[in-house]
């Protein structure tokens, strides 16, 4: 991949950015070849270095003397192949470097609040004055205007107000209560959006008007943009959609069923010592009957013959509890190797170490050990796609903040490396 064109060289990207959904975005667009120049506060940098397990959180100051200290684990993969120079927006010399870099830039992301950029001025309003070809993407919680729009924002915040938490997790007649996703769902899925945006602006720009524009992306509304037939349900019938745990309101057999036995005993990891649990995939008429038969319970086939029976509440309570039985002696692969030669759809549900040392993922480079030059061997994951003639690729993981001051500042702004040390003296960069 590396003897391969990139599909994005010649973009330059500003990636003003804190925590994953505006990193996120400009890392995508870094994966595939742009320039994407990340501006972090001086020294502390921005805070999700300071977030996530190896986190030091803010007892040191980061700098690139202390290269391996201080950033969190989640700062990787939401930061890839970029260079890393530090600008206090508060001080006016920064702020002509910001001008510097704009003029000669094609993009800027940034995800502060509405309006922090143009209080700095270094917002669309002041930047498209200096380069009118510039694209701005701003992703934030709700929008650049109405009465909400300068509430701070989360990616768990999108999940609550965007409509995803009220669907996951047990019902209340289960004990259950609302879930959040574990992981950053809105923020990744958010700068993928961004990104996609991005794109479309690139495109518009170079082969239709030639200029630049503004883009706005919410973090509130992607998420609820994934709520499948929720709103039309609601809108339709007046049915507010509700959570079923690991099973499926429209679908049985469709869901995650428990297994007595842990894969793992001897492990003195507790959380290997669980037992296990399997995805389980049979809701046609001759699937289910196949899955009846394959754990000795025909009764249950004749019992659940078709999929509006099966379907009820109270069939899949039961259902599900047969399931669970027969499983309750065996580890989640020897349910997997049964079901699997029956030819039913199954699939043990796996956590990291299990993910990681999977050989198909590896050979397709999905997962990788990334020799990294500041950080050493990076267990990483690249980009979920591939495109033959100009793939996306992974070069580096991160750097400490400011690293790239000299190389970044001498190139676009002309500044001499003693006019460097001073502005990083008097912590403007
Ligand atoms: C993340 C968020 C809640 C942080 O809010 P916040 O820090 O209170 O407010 P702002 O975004 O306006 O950031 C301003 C602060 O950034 C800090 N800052 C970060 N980088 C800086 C830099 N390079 N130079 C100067 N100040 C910087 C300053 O402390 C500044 O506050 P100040 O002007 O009062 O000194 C907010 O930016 C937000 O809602 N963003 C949109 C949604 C989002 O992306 N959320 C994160 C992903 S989950």
């Amino acid at each position: 991949m590396f003897g391969k064109p990139e599909v994005l060289k010649g973009v330059r990207v500003l990636s003003c950015t804190q925590y994953i959904l505006g990193p996120s975005c400009a890392a995508y667009l870094g994966e595939l070849g742009a320039e994407v120049i990340k501006v972090e506060a001086p020294r502390r940098g921005e805070p999700m270095r300071h977030s996530t397990p190896g986190n030091e959180a803010f007892l040191y100051p980061l700098s690139r003397w202390v290269p391996g200290s201080g950033t969190g684990l989640g700062f990787f993969g939401a930061n890839f192949n970029e260079y890393f120079v530090a600008m206090d927006f508060h001080r006016p010399e920064a702020r002509e470097l910001m001008y510097k870099l704009a003029a000669k830039a094609d993009v800027v992301v940034e995800n502060f609040r509405p309006g922090t950029f143009d209080r700095w001025g270094i917002g669309y309003r002041q930047l498209k004055e200096i380069n009118p070809r510039l694209i701005y993407m701003w992703l934030g919680g709700f929008g650049g205007w109405g009465p909400g729009r300068v509430r701070a924002s989360y990616d768990i915040l999108g999940q609550a107000q965007g409509g995803a938490f009220s669907i996951t997790g047990q019902p209340e007649e289960m004990g259950g209560s609302p879930a959040k996703h574990t992981i950053w769902l809105a923020d990744y899925w958010g700068g993928m959006m961004g990104a996609l945006q991005v794109l479309s602006a690139l495109y518009w720009r170079d082969n239709v008007s030639g200029e630049g524009t503004f883009l706005e992306y919410t973090q509130v509304h992607g998420v609820t943009r994934q709520l499948e037939y929720s709103l039309p349900l609601y809108g339709r019938e007046g049915v507010i959609r509700e959570r079923w745990g690991n099973w499926d309101t429209q679908l049985c057999v469709h869901g995650i069923i428990r297994c007595g036995k842990p894969s793992y005993p001897q492990s003195d990891n507790p959380q290997e010592q669980e037992e296990g649990y399997i995805l389980l995939s049979a809701y046609e008429d001759k699937d289910f009957a196949n899955l009846c038969k394959t754990i000795g319970q025909a009764q249950l086939a004749r019992l659940y013959k078709t999929h509006d029976v099966r379907v009820r509440p109270e069939s899949q309570k039961e259902i599900y509890a047969a399931l669970e039985a027969w499983a309750k002696d065996k580890t989640k692969e020897q349910v997997a190797q049964i079901l699997g030669k029956a030819g039913l759809i199954v699939q043990p549900v796996w956590n990291a170490k299990e993910v990681a040392s999977q050989p198909h993922w590896r050979e397709r480079g999905a997962i990788f050990w990334l020799d990294d030059p500041t950080y050493g061997d990076v267990l990483s994951q690249g980009p979920a796609y591939k495109m033959s003639d100009t793939p996306p690729r992974v070069k580096w993981a991160l750097r400490p903040v400011g690293a790239d001051n000299e190389y970044i500042y001498g190139k676009l702004c002309g500044l001499s490396k003693t006019e460097i040390e001073k502005l990083e003296a008097e912590e403007v960069i």
